[in-house]
């Protein structure tokens, strides 16, 4: 494993819609393993591959209840609504508060083709919609109502 660099914000890379995974192989693997290892060392809850550079529909995320892994995601559900603070390892110091899903349904592949559906709630609904952006070139300042300035950060 290895940690890989996060592309910042103002690179094109973060602007470019992903393709999907066609071939599940040990390459995938490895991108896989790297992007867990790149998030954790950033202390960051998601990545996705566009943010190390790899134009694939790739994301993953850990909120504090284990590692998941998602290949070609689409959301198939959402439901509700609720106020979040976000932020992202491609803008780093930046935060701002948005309106999210409350509760989102994901289905996806795992490294081996097989494909799963998966919700979330809370912070994971909303790792779900600003991961999946990613792969589409959006980042969640479209979304945001307002930044956060440096004093509210805590
Ligand atoms: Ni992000």
């Amino acid at each position: 494993m290895a940690i890989r660099n996060i592309v910042k914000e103002g690179d094109e890379t973060l602007t470019k819609v992903c393709r999907p995974v066609d071939k599940f192989d040990a390459k995938l693997a490895v991108l896989l393993e790297d992007m867990a290892e790149t998030m954790r060392s950033a202390n960051g809850v998601g990545l996705a591959a566009p943010q190390v550079g790899i134009l694939r529909r790739v994301v993953v995320i850990d909120v504090g209840e284990g590692l998941i892994e998602l290949v070609n995601p689409v959301i198939i559900e959402k439901k509700g609504e609720q106020e979040c603070v976000e932020g992202c390892l491609s803008c780093p110091g930046e935060y701002g508060t948005t309106k999210r899903p409350a509760k989102v349904k994901v289905r996806a592949q795992d490294r081996n083709g097989k494909f799963f559906e998966m919700s979330g709630e809370e912070l994971l609904a909303t790792a779900f919609c600003h991961e999946l952006d990613h792969l589409d070139g959006i980042l969640f300042k479209k979304h945001v109502i307002r930044m956060l300035e440096p004093d509210e950060l805590q």
